[in-house]
């Protein structure tokens, strides 16, 4: 069973001037596929504060997965893939490209996300958008292929099975 920590990053959620009903539905989704959520947690949108919540999820939870849900847009507060290009080890492109690929499909505003997708050691980070039909969209496309991504990151499989 795969780990999963989720961050909220809202000033409003955060202050507790909106519920943060993206964190769980990104929850909700994580348990029917199976993952175990160790936590999820509110934060501003601060990069230092954002940068130290997924060092303390990748460093000291250990999450095999981690989700970000908000500040991936064009407002001045919005920093969510700043502070995750920070804490970064590699880049996983291929997760937020195919998000942006599909979300096109609904929605030409999909292309005013910022969000990226890269590795921290043995973390998968991903941002997804802050709206609960965007995050909804996003994760439920990704979700599948996202397992046999971690297994190949944690050295638990190292071929991909072409039949
Ligand atoms: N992706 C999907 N699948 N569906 C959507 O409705 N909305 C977009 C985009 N991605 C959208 C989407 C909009 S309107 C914006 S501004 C950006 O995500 C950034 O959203 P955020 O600032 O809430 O993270």
């Amino acid at each position: 069973m795969f780990t999963a920590f989720v961050l909220t990053v809202s000033d409003k959620g955060s202050a507790g001037q909106r519920v943060d009903e993206s964190g769980e539905i990104i929850v909700e989704i994580l348990k029917n596929n199976g993952y175990k959520v160790i936590d999820k947690i509110i934060i501003p949108d601060e990069i230092k504060i954002i940068e130290e919540k997924l060092k303390y999820a990748s460093d000291v939870l250990n999450a095999n997965l981690i989700l970000t849900t908000g500040g991936t847009g064009f407002s001045k507060r919005d920093v969510t893939p700043e502070a995750t290009l920070n804490v970064k080890t590699k880049l996983a492109f291929g997760i937020c490209d195919a998000i942006r690929l599909y979300s096109l499909t609904i929605t030409k505003k999909a292309m005013l996300s910022r969000a990226v997708s890269v590795i921290r050691n043995d973390s998968l980070i991903i941002n997804l958008p802050g709206s609960p039909k965007a995050v909804k969209e996003a994760l439920e496309y990704i979700i599948d292929p996202l397992k046999h991504g971690l297994e190949i990151m944690l050295g638990k499989a190292y071929e991909c099975a072409r039949k």
